[in-house]
């Protein structure tokens, strides 16, 4: 019993000593300033919210490019153009997905377990982004079907989002598990609304972390399994849908063997990533790294082209150049669809789509944790193991020399010969390093796809002309719930 009672007074000691020694050696760091707040444990968290975008600009007039503030219970550093590159670039360091999972776990929500869907940007990379010519024709038939179900002869869209959510819904699904599942209307309101009727769940606020860290991600890992959430319908959907599909497309693998003829979608990558030596396959892993992806894809998409559209009606200076590109390449157009290389020469529509991007993405984002003991940033400033560090994306979009003159103005034709697509330290939409969207080359075409056809096919106004400002959330923007008159335009038609 004594010795028990030694053994336990050792350990206590030797965890209160570790402790206070992990301490002393944080308290040497040179830690960016911390910016004073008023109230205990409140700390920074209702100014931050309260008006994200001039409280961030205040504390940087005040100190600098690097600092600290004390929000949810946490200090959270927060860097801008000058230091955001090294979180990008240095991957061993800082680190982005489980930053996220802490708000968002979705392996626990599935009971998976850690980097369970790893190999799933990879494939999405190599099978969707990187074979674009294999899905075009696709993408503009499902694209034209649901744009024509959805506006048709000319309607209005208020608020826009949903209808833009079915729209690429039907390319997004055909890509991923087959033109076919692509018809059924189930499936693609699935897809459509899989990741925004869930938001309102991953958007409670973090105030148990006020009592102690990462009580928050217990709380709604238990919340997810104890109630019945739009995660589990839209997952019930999907599996119900793509299991006939699996299993007809295992029988014919069995029967046909060294002759069978793959489907192009990203259902059958996967399905040969995890199929056994007898032909079967678990269809619960499938359904989950479906639904991963259309979380991934579905959302971030729609709310794109919902702001490129308003970009397009509170723009109507532009709308002349831009349609005459448009119509241009419709005067090329000598088959049923463009060809990749077509889709390629719309430079303007690029530029345009990639100026959206730089203007519309989010006041904050990407926060990334810190990995090993400290870091040290180029300014000597250090952060210790823990400590999560957020950019100032808005700041990063707005840096003068980057992005030329007038950041702050919408330029359509600015990146002129700078693809959408293309990632760089300044330009984050699609974030940078190792983590880049891998569906990046597959979103962009898709939404220029979009636009293509809309602007070509009606004459788009903001309802009462009204300017589509993006309503801000503590410091996320989503988009406008604007309304948007789309007018058939007559002398046009090949939108059918
Ligand atoms: C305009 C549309 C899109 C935007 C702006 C966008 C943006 C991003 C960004 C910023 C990230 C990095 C961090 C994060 O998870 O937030 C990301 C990651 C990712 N995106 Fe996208 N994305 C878009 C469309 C897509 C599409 C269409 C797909 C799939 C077909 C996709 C698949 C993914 C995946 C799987 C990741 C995780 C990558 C990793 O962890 O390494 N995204 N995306």
């Amino acid at each position: 019993m004594n010795l028990i009672i030694q053994l336990f007074s050792f350990a206590l000691t030797f965890f209160f000593a570790s402790k206070l020694l992990r301490r002393k050696q944080e308290l040497k760091l040179n830690e960016p300033p911390l910016v004073p707040y008023k109230y205990p444990i409140i700390g920074h968290t209702f100014d931050y919210y309260k008006d994200t975008e001039k409280f961030l600009n205040k504390c940087v007039e005040e100190y600098g490019e690097i600092f600290s503030l004390y929000i949810f219970g946490k200090i959270e550093t927060f860097v801008g153009s000058k230091l955001s590159p090294e979180v990008f670039k240095n991957d061993k360091d800082f680190n982005f997905d489980i930053a996220f999972k802490e708000k968002f776990p979705l392996e626990r929500f599935m009971n998976r377990t850690d980097k369970y869907f790893a190999p799933l940007p990879r494939i999405l990379f190599t099978y969707l982004s990187q074979e674009l010519p294999a899905y075009t024709e696709r993408v503009q038939r499902t694209l034209i079907k649901a744009i024509n179900e959805q506006i048709g002869d000319g309607t209005i869209l208020q608020p826009p989002l949903k209808t833009f959510q079915l729209i690429i819904a039907r390319p997004i699904a055909a890509s991923l598990v087959g033109e076919e599942l692509s018809e059924d209307k189930e499936l693609v309101n699935t897809v459509a609304f899989a990741s925004s009727d869930f938001i309102p769940f991953i958007s409670i606020p973090p105030i148990l972390n006020f009592i102690y860290p990462l009580l928050h991600q217990k709380f709604v890992v238990l919340l997810f399994k104890l109630i019945n959430n739009p995660f589990k319908v839209h997952r019930e959907v999907i599996k119900r849908k793509i299991s006939p599909v699996v299993e007809k497309r295992l029988n014919d693998m069995k029967r046909d063997k060294e002759s069978y003829v793959p489907p192009i979608d990203i259902l059958q990558k996967l399905l040969e990533l995890i199929i056994e030596d007898d032909y079967k396959a678990d269809i619960d892993v499938l359904t989950d790294y479906i639904i991963t992806a259309i979380f991934a894809a579905t959302h971030t998409t729609s709310t794109f082209l919902t702001n490129a559209v308003h970009q397009y009606a509170n723009h109507p200076e532009i709308q002349k150049e831009l349609l005459e590109e448009q119509e241009r390449l419709l005067g090329f157009k000598t088959g049923p669809y463009y060809t990749t290389e077509q889709m390629e020469t719309l430079v303007k529509l690029d530029s345009f789509f990639r100026e959206t991007l730089r203007m519309t993405t989010s006041i904050v984002f990407f926060e990334h944790k810190v990995l090993n003991a400290h870091y040290t940033f180029s300014s000597g400033h250090q952060v210790p193991k823990g400590r999560h560090v957020t950019t100032r994306l808005q700041e990063v979009h707005r840096d003068e020399e980057s992005h030329g003159e007038n950041p702050d103005e919408f330029n359509f034709l600015r990146h002129l010969g700078n693809p959408a697509s293309r990632v760089e330290k300044h330009y984050l939409a699609f974030s940078f390093g190792k983590h880049a969207c891998p569906g990046r080359y597959f979103a962009a075409n898709e939404i220029k796809n979009a636009l293509h056809y809309l602007i070509l096919t009606y004459n788009i106004k903001n309802v009462n002309e009204e300017k589509a400002v993006l309503p801000i959330r503590g410091p996320f923007k989503r988009s406008s719930d604007v309304g948007l008159i789309f007018e058939k335009r007559k002398d046009i038609n090949f939108c059918n």
